[in-house]
């Protein structure tokens, strides 16, 4: 892999078929041509992810939403004015080009306009759609860093470009506008509330416990997960849990807490949704690394900013 990797180093490996991993503002994501199936096929191997498990086209601009997505809604074209480029991805009916494994075999394709400036500078050399889900093996914890996509793929990507931590620090906010009522796959940083606003009506959440037709594989109970098996506590039980914990222990809370023993490896986040989604991925990774018999984290407060962060502290417990 070259040091120092560049943006035309980038762009041949993708005219070429080979993998890129690309930072964006949410988690770093593994790139190929989406119009190439030989390159598809590399990313589901890489990952190891099931084959029918849809991917995001990422475009560099709204120009090209068309040429990718069928039948647009005009809700679609307000959610993108406000958010795009950022963490929204749209899910809308598929132009007939589209490969079918790109999509998972549905009518749909998932598309984000992302706002990082290498992923838009890689964008725009590239000049067409980027397949790429986060760049970690199925079911993993997403890297939100360098060193993190490394540590995931290995040799298994041609090349990985440094952008830094991911400011967000978790995936995109997902929407399904391809039929109505709207309806939010996967909460994010962008919330029910801001898209509200913006769209002028109620969206539904779909809850994790709803049955669906639809293939969401963030819905799987083991995604996000650490090889560490977590559990999560309220805060009003934690200290007597702690206490018959068998060590040694990692401890993720928000509340300012004294831990008993050396064996208790605690982690303390900000008491503040933003910056705690930002360092959650970051620090379970850390965490996870101690080899400790299990790792307990501080339910976190039930409020509406907390709730990207909630589904994937559900889905990072392992049942
Ligand atoms: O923030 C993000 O969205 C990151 C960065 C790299 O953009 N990408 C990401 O991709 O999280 P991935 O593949 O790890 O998760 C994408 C989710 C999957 O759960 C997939 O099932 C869903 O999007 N998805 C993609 N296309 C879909 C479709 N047509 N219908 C329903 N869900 C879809
Ligand atoms: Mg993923």
């Amino acid at each position: 892999m070259p040091t120092n990797p560049t943006i035309p180093q980038a762009t041949s490996i993708l005219r070429a078929g080979g993998l890129v991993a690309m930072p964006t503002e949410t988690v770093y994501g593994l790139a190929a041509d989406a119009t190439n199936p030989q390159a598809i096929a590399r990313i589901f191997s890489a990952k190891g992810r099931p084959t029918d498990h849809p991917l995001i086209v990422h475009l560099a601009t709204l120009a090209q939403l068309k040429d990718w997505a069928n039948d647009i809604p005009t809700s679609a074209y307000k959610l993108a004015a406000a958010f795009w480029p950022g963490p929204l991805t749209m899910i809308l009916k598929k132009q007939p080009s589209v490969l079918p494994a790109i999509t998972g075999g549905q009518e749909t394709v998932g598309i984000r306009i992302p706002s990082h400036p290498v992923a838009q500078a890689l964008l725009q050399a590239f000049g067409g759609g980027l397949a790429a889900p986060s760049a970690n093996r199925f079911t993993h914890l997403s890297p939100t860093t360098a060193a993190a996509v490394k540590e995931e793929l290995g040799d298994k990507v041609d090349l990985i470009l440094d952008g830094g931590d991911c400011e967000i620090g978790l995936e995109s906010t997902i929407i399904d506008l391809s039929s109505a009522p709207a309806v939010i796959l996967r909460p994010g940083m962008i919330s029910q509330a801001e898209i509200e606003t913006i769209l002028g009506c109620p969206v539904i959440t779909r809850r994790q416990d709803v049955p669906s037709e639809v293939r969401v594989p963030g819905m799987h109970h083991l995604h996000y997960a650490p090889t560490t098996p977590v559990r999560i506590v309220r805060t009003e039980e934690l200290t007597a849990n702690l206490a018959m914990a068998k060590l040694p222990i990692a401890v993720l809370s928000y509340s300012k807490i004294t831990v008993a023993s050396e064996a208790m490896h605690h982690v303390c986040l900000a008491n503040n949704a933003k910056q705690y989604a930002h360092d959650l991925y970051h620090v379970l990774r850390k965490l996870d690394h101690l080899e400790c018999l299990e790792i307990i984290i501080e339910a976190v407060p039930n409020a509406p900013e907390w709730e990207a962060v909630r589904d994937r502290l559900s889905k990072a417990t392992r049942r």
